[in-house]
């Protein structure tokens, strides 16, 4: 395994520093991040850059394979990581020009949070919708150590549940999303028997979602076993494209999402699915996505996070699609 050294130089003209993970250096500039390694380069938007890097940290790095564009991104092993460039893009693989390489997670998620830090700058929210949040262009100015170090809510049982992850309200920083002022904010009423009142729960999923800060972050808001309900408020562009490891099922809750799904290894469009409010759609093992949501809508993500899952799919235990029609 390489070793993840992480040199990290002085500020350059921009007043931005500059990383280092192994054989890849990163640097930005006013507009773009700067990608170097053995034998290539690459270059992308800082926004986009930005938004990728903010997931692939606030989720450890996902299930699977995290493209952050159509070159660079991290494949996932749970305890270690790979890092590539042109690893799944079939230009770079039929030229035999990909890099990879892999490393600690824990190593790669210090160099990468302290990038993100360093390169977010005031008023930029790489979770926020474009039109809630301000511009990360420009020399360095401030930071937003705030927003880029938000914990990604994790419910041990149960949003809500006494000793759980919290419910949001106006009072504790989460008011309505201006996109969802219809949704009705009444709660449940729950009369469980005396000794039940941590086991029997309920709440208003939907106004729960409604106060939702960020966009494309799903969140762990119910669990069983392996069983993950995350439903995640969505606006705009997913900013990666994901690749899968596993089946992903999801339920449109509200509005619609454009899905654009490509075969996971090269790239190849597979299929566009248009999901609208009630549609369900599982997401095979073998594909990667991205979805383009017009306005902010409602998604329920569940996950298996069986352990077992993606080494059955990568040796054809079991198939890539969950159902036949
Ligand atoms: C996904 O890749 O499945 C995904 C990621 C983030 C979201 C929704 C879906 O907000
Ligand atoms: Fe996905």
């Amino acid at each position: 395994m390489a070793d993840a050294k992480k040199i990290e130089n002085a500020k350059n003209e921009f007043g931005y520093r500059s990383f280092k993970l192994g054989g890849f250096t990163f640097r930005r500039d006013e507009y773009f991040a700067h990608f170097e390694w053995p034998g290539g380069s690459h270059v992308m938007p800082v926004d986009k850059f930005l938004k990728a890097l903010m997931r692939d940290v606030a989720w450890n790095f996902f299930y699977g394979i995290v493209n952050f564009d159509e070159v660079f991104g991290t494949l996932n092993h749970y305890g270690t990581v790979e890092v590539y460039a042109g690893l799944y893009n079939a230009g770079y693989r039929k030229q035999n020009k990909q890099y990879v390489e892999t490393f600690k997670s824990d190593d790669t998620i210090e160099v990468f949070a302290a990038m993100l830090d360093d390169w977010t700058i005031e008023g930029f929210d790489p979770f926020a919708a474009p039109e809630e949040t301000g511009t990360p262009f420009g020399p360095k100015r401030g930071n937003n150590s705030r927003a880029v170090k938000r914990a990604r809510v994790v419910a041990k049982r149960m949003v809500g549940l006494q000793g759980d992850s919290g419910l949001r309200s106006d009072h504790n920083g989460y008011p309505v999303n201006r996109q969802f002022t219809d949704v009705e904010q009444d709660e449940p009423e729950v009369h469980a028997e005396p000794g039940f009142e941590n086991e029997v729960h309920a709440f208003n999923f939907f106004g729960y979602l409604s106060r939702s800060d960020v966009t494309w972050n799903p969140s762990v808001t119910a669990v069983v076993k392996d069983s993950l309900l995350c439903p995640t408020t969505e606006e705009f562009v997913l900013p990666i494209i994901h690749g899968n490891d596993r089946v992903e099922w999801f339920i449109q809750l509200s509005d619609e999402i454009h899905w654009d799904v490509q075969d996971r290894e090269t790239g190849a469009p597979r299929a566009r699915v248009l999901m609208k409010a009630g549609d369900v759609a599982a997401m095979p093992a073998d594909i990667r996505h991205q979805g383009f949501s017009p306005k902010r809508s409602m998604l329920l993500v569940w996950e298996n996070a069986d352990p077992a899952l993606p080494d059955l799919y990568a040796k054809k235990k079991l198939k890539p699609n969950p159902v036949d029609f």
